[in-house]
């Protein structure tokens, strides 16, 4: 297979009056490709996707998807596209079966095959059982499976989906999670989507960026961005946000190999190369600033360092996450 690039974005830029909620990023995804668009709340994430499925016109820059110039042939790329939106845009009075089938003939799968396609992808997001009551009768979780499915319905070889787990339970995230797996590996179709869950990203994507405040402020394979951290992390934990002297951080890293010492909330994150001897003498500084230490422990960077050494804060899902999916404008 000859790879070619499936979704590009250059000098991508989006501005709502004064709030620059994309500005400037660049976008490259290879066929066959599952990419981790990663980002706080607030960060662009809803945006960029809307931008990149003619669902929102771009302040400036340029797009092609499938070699198509998304601005002047809007149409066609949504012929190429498959998109589930981080707020489902359901209707409550039909059932999932005729939701289906209308996104069918709305997308010209031939009518033969209609009720075919829509049998099998109910059985995929396991919703056949359900697939003949109204879909307000639906959980959040079905109601997310059900958008899925209409995002899929004409096959499209490249599929944007926005927090496609969000609200899931595990067992259903996983299901969710193996059948994006299953499209990409058996029959190459190439993703872009976001995701609150840095694992997922970790254990699924073949390439991340991520976005904070607009801008793209890491990209690469998990694996590359995290051995960019080039270090151990050590977390010391404490009795309570306290102010640290400059002295303590001085004497921190002043530790031999210690690469790096950031202040988050009630923690103290110390990157260095050989974390298990460094303990030790981190714990030694700590006590003579006089700080007390609740608890010390040592890992490999994820996805979460690679981000807070960029960015001085954490990308982990957080409390606003609920209200994120309701109050941001993600319907087009
Ligand atoms: N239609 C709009 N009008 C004005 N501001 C908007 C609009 N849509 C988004 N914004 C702003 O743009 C910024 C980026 O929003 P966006 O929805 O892209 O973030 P996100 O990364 O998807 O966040 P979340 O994780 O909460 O879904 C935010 O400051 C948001 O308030
Ligand atoms: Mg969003």
């Amino acid at each position: 297979m000859t790879t070619a690039t499936k979704i590009r974005a250059a000098e991508l830029t989006r501005h709502f009056d004064a709030v620059h909620a994309v500005n400037g990023i660049e976008i490259d995804v290879e066929e066959g490709q599952i990419f981790g668009f990663l980002g706080p709340n607030g960060s662009g994430k809803t945006t960029t996707i809307r931008m990149l499925t003619t669902l929102l016109p771009p302040t400036s820059g340029s797009i092609a998807i499938d070699g198509i110039d998304a601005l002047r042939a809007p149409s066609e790329v949504r012929r190429r596209i498959g998109v589930a939106l981080q707020e489902a845009g359901l209707d409550d009075l039909q059932t999932g079966r005729e939701l289906l089938s209308l996104q069918a003939h709305l997308c010209e799968v031939p009518t033969r095959e209609v009720q075919r396609r829509v049998n099998d992808l109910l059985e995929v997001v396991e919703l056949s059982e359900a697939a003949d009551r109204r879909i307000k009768t639906y959980s959040g979780g079905m109601q997310r499976r059900l958008d899925l499915a209409s995002a899929l319905i004409h096959g499209p070889r490249i599929i944007f989906l926005d927090e496609p787990t969000t609200g899931l339970d595990p067992a259903s995230r996983d299901s969710l999670w193996r059948y994006v797996e299953r499209l990409n590996q058996d029959e190459g179709v190439t993703f872009f989507l976001t995701t609150q869950y840095l694992e997922e990203a970790d254990a699924l994507a073949h390439e991340v960026a991520i976005i904070d405040q607009g801008q793209i402020v890491a990209q690469g394979s998990p694996d590359a961005l995290k051995d960019s951290v080039g270090a151990d992390v050590v977390t010391i934990g404490l009795h309570g946000e306290t102010e640290h002297s400059e002295e303590l951080h001085r004497s921190l890293t002043a530790i031999a190999n210690v690469e790096d010492v950031r202040d988050v909330d009630d923690t103290i994150v110390v990157y260095v190369r050989d974390g298990a001897a460094a303990i030790a003498p981190i714990v030694l500084a700590m006590r003579e600033a006089g700080i007390e230490v609740r608890d010390v422990s040592l890992k490999e960077p994820t996805l979460d360092d690679v981000f807070l050494r960029k960015t001085g804060h954490h990308l982990e899902p957080d409390a606003a996450t609920e209200d994120g999916v309701v109050a941001n404008g993600a319907g087009a």
